[in-house]
């Protein structure tokens, strides 16, 4: 989950010298040192890229910018009422042009040089569905409406807006293992939103596909899944995505995760963020039950989300403490 971000003064120091957010994503030096901080401040065992699953928007040709306290907005937005035509109307690109993400990868080869060979370093993109929300409304929503009504009134134009992504998603995968992270984590944060059959639809398949499309090209390809807010759900997404480990959120019912899902593959999680913002007595307890839970097998521990901007940084080290010992 994010490591860099506004808890860290050393970030919030270099975010503000660097100009827009995409100007901090693509410019390779400052990335690689944003994704440097955290490691080195906290010895992580793992680095993950500085960057946003809404460049692929971006190269794709929609206009995408990070306004402060806003969060992303999307433009031309693609909207809930359109009902055919999405490429030609939104002058989406018909493939991912690479070129326009060559930052990135660059990125990627400094904080590689730059890492302890005993440091993973984590690409990532998000997953279709998720990347997909974000296009149609032009903005974060609560529920993602505008998506799942353009899913619902518009399933084929729908459809091939999601295909587009899947094929980005494995051209951008590809090329990120060939700049060098040593394995890549789908982000599925929206999955939670979606009735059963639509999570299959939209979830399920495009992962599957997209996983079995990097491994064509990168054999072995190390990859985890999280499909944000499956819950029990994340039994028929490892039945068909060939995941090697899956991100567990932190609602997750840790013994049926244990049973269920840790049998299957590798899990990875699922702390509460909040409770590493609220510290004390209630984050040692939770830091305890989330390694009793899973450190009888393969197991990453991890956040449940993405850390939140206001977590104290003596929390982290508290945290960290407790794991180690
Ligand atoms: O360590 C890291 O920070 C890794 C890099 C990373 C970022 N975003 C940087 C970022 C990663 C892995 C992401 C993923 C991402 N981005 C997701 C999927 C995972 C998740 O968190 O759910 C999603 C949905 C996004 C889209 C996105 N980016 C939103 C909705 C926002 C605004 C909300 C927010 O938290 O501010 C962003 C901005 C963003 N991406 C920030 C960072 C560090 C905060 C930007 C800032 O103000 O400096």
């Amino acid at each position: 989950m994010r490591q860099a971000g506004r808890y860290l003064p050393e970030y919030r120091e270099l975010r503000s010298k660097a100009g827009s957010f995409l100007d901090l994503c693509f410019t390779p030096s400052l990335a690689a040192e944003v994704t440097l901080q955290p490691v080195r401040r906290f010895q992580f065992d793992a680095a993950i890229l500085f960057s946003d699953i809404l460049v692929v928007p971006h190269a794709l040709g929609q206009t995408v910018t990070f306004e402060a306290g806003e969060g992303p907005r999307l433009t031309p937005a693609i909207g809930a009422d359109k009902l055919d035509g999405l490429d030609e109307s939104f002058k989406l690109a018909p493939e991912l042009n690479l070129e326009a993400l060559a930052a990135v990868f660059e990125t990627i080869g400094l904080v590689r040089a730059a890492l302890p060979p005993n440091v993973a370093l984590l690409g990532f993109c998000g997953a279709p569905w998720t990347v997909a929300t974000y296009m149609v409304a032009g903005h974060g929503t609560p529920d993602q409406g505008p998506a799942r009504l353009l899913a619902y009134r518009a399933p084929e134009a729908f459809g091939k807006l999601i295909d587009l992504l899947v094929r980005a998603s494995i051209d951008y995968l590809v090329a990120q293992f060939r700049a060098g992270v040593d394995a890549v984590q789908l982000f599925d944060t929206w999955a939670g939103v979606l009735p059963p059959q639509e999570f299959a639809r939209w979830c399920i398949e495009p992962a599957a596909t997209i996983v079995a499309g990097v491994r064509r090209q990168v054999p072995g390809a190390k990859i985890i899944g999280f499909p944000r807010g499956a819950g029990t759900s994340l039994l028929r997404y490892l039945e068909k995505v060939e995941v090697n480990a899956v991100g567990l959120d932190w609602m997750t019912d840790r013994v049926f995760a244990r049973g269920n899902v840790q049998a299957l593959r590798a899990v990875q999680g699922n702390l509460d963020p909040l409770v590493l913002v609220a510290g004390g007595s209630a984050l040692d307890r939770e830091v305890d039950a989330v390694l009793q839970a899973f450190s009888g097998g393969p197991f990453i521990f991890n956040l449940g989300h993405g850390i939140l901007p206001e977590t104290p940084i003596a929390h982290v080290e508290q945290m960290l403490g407790r794991i180690r010992q």
